[in-house]
């Protein structure tokens, strides 16, 4: 075992909530003018997770949240600071989902804060998370992604609805100075030229929630889905070979690569790209479909409860979403 001089940071537990309404596509054959045949074709989803009306972004991220404090076997006075990724907050401006979240779990006297990165929030997360714990800061991060993207989409537009689903996942990253549980690396990046392939236009200071914007659908969703799927694959390609390459870590020796779960088809090109087997891919987007900040800590959770992540093995993640935004990490699982 080798040991650091300074803290490093590592994955120490991982949980996630789903909600029990299950929405299946040929529910959504009955809505909208749509196929499971067309849906399963073109995104690889079968159903997703629908939130209960009164069920909040901050319900569900406590739920997911109690369930990684629990298995990271610490005492929650032991957390040091909370962050959310979410851009369905339950508040679009105050108080933030982490001060709501940290209010559910009784976690007091921390700072909580949520960041705004769409899809890539968690992975952004984890980056935030390492240079708090690196710098010494912080010990026990409490990191959580969580939507309930239900409450921002258009159920009459079949392109983006069909694509959408709710949950929630998080994580404790906690300080360590074993050199084998740290974070290798994280990548996170953005280019706000794309603003406009993926942007919900209201409520905010360019078009404050009126009846106008309201009568204009402007508080729902709009994505060009085609376009951000070719600069997905594209990006996605670069970026995880550029974090491989950087780290001298060939495709085939990670154990479990656990990409953004927006569409098969996405997940399939990077993947061939990479020359990946199926048994190293994580997939998750059949059941959930794409639940934005959540759907990476959603698939790791769902690795661990199939009790396919041991203690030591490495995880590459890779997430594209709004902003646009992108990131990848490499990290081991260093919990139990
Ligand atoms: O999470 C972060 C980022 N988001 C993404 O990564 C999403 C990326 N984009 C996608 O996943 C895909 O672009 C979609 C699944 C959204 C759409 O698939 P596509 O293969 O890009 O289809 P398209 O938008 O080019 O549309 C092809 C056809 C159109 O009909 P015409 O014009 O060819 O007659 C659409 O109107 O498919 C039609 N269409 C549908 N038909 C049945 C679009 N949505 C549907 C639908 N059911 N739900």
């Amino acid at each position: 075992m080798s040991r650091a001089l300074s803290p490093l940071a590592s994955f120490r537990a991982i949980g996630a909530y789903v909600p029990e309404k299950i929405l299946t596509n040929f529910d959504l054959e009955k809505m909208i003018d749509t196929s499971d045949e067309w849906i399963t074709k073109r995104t690889g989803i079968k159903e997703r997770r629908i939130a209960a009306e009164d069920e909040s972004t901050s319900d569900m991220g406590a739920k997911a949240a109690a369930l990684a404090i629990e298995r990271a076997g610490i005492d929650k006075a032991e957390i040091d600071l909370v962050l959310c990724a979410t851009v369905t907050p339950d508040y679009f401006n105050m108080p933030s989902t982490a001060c709501i979240i940290s209010e559910k779990l009784d976690i007091r006297n921390v700072q909580a804060l949520d960041i705004s990165a769409a899809c890539s929030g968690f992975v952004y997360l984890l980056s935030v998370a390492k240079a708090f714990i690196e710098s010494g800061m912080k010990k026990h991060i409490l990191i959580i992604g969580a939507e309930k993207f239900s409450s921002i989409v258009d159920w009459t537009d079949r392109g983006t609805c069909i694509l959408f689903g709710d949950g929630a996942g998080a994580a404790i990253i906690s300080a360590t100075d074993k050199k084998e549980e740290a974070f290798v690396d994280v990548h996170a990046s953005a280019d706000g030229g794309y603003a406009d392939f993926l942007v919900t236009p209201s409520p905010g200071s360019v078009n404050p929630m009126n009846q106008k914007s309201l009568d204009e659908g402007l508080n729902f969703v709009q994505m060009k889905g085609n376009e951000t799927f070719k600069l997905a694959v594209r990006t996605l390609t670069k970026d995880v070979k550029e974090i491989l390459e950087t780290n001298k870590i060939s495709a085939g020796d990670i154990p479990h690569f656990v990409p953004h779960q927006a569409n098969y088809r996405i997940i399939k090109a990077v993947g061939d790209a990479l020359k990946m087997r199926e048994d190293q891919v994580v997939l998750t987007v059949h059941k959930y479909g794409n639940t934005s900040a959540a759907s990476i800590p959603m698939a790791i959770n769902d690795l661990y409860e199939a009790g396919n992540l041991k203690y030591g093995e490495l995880m590459l993640l890779d997430t594209f979403g709004g902003g646009l935004t992108w990131a990848s990490a490499l990290l081991p699982y260093a919990g139990k």
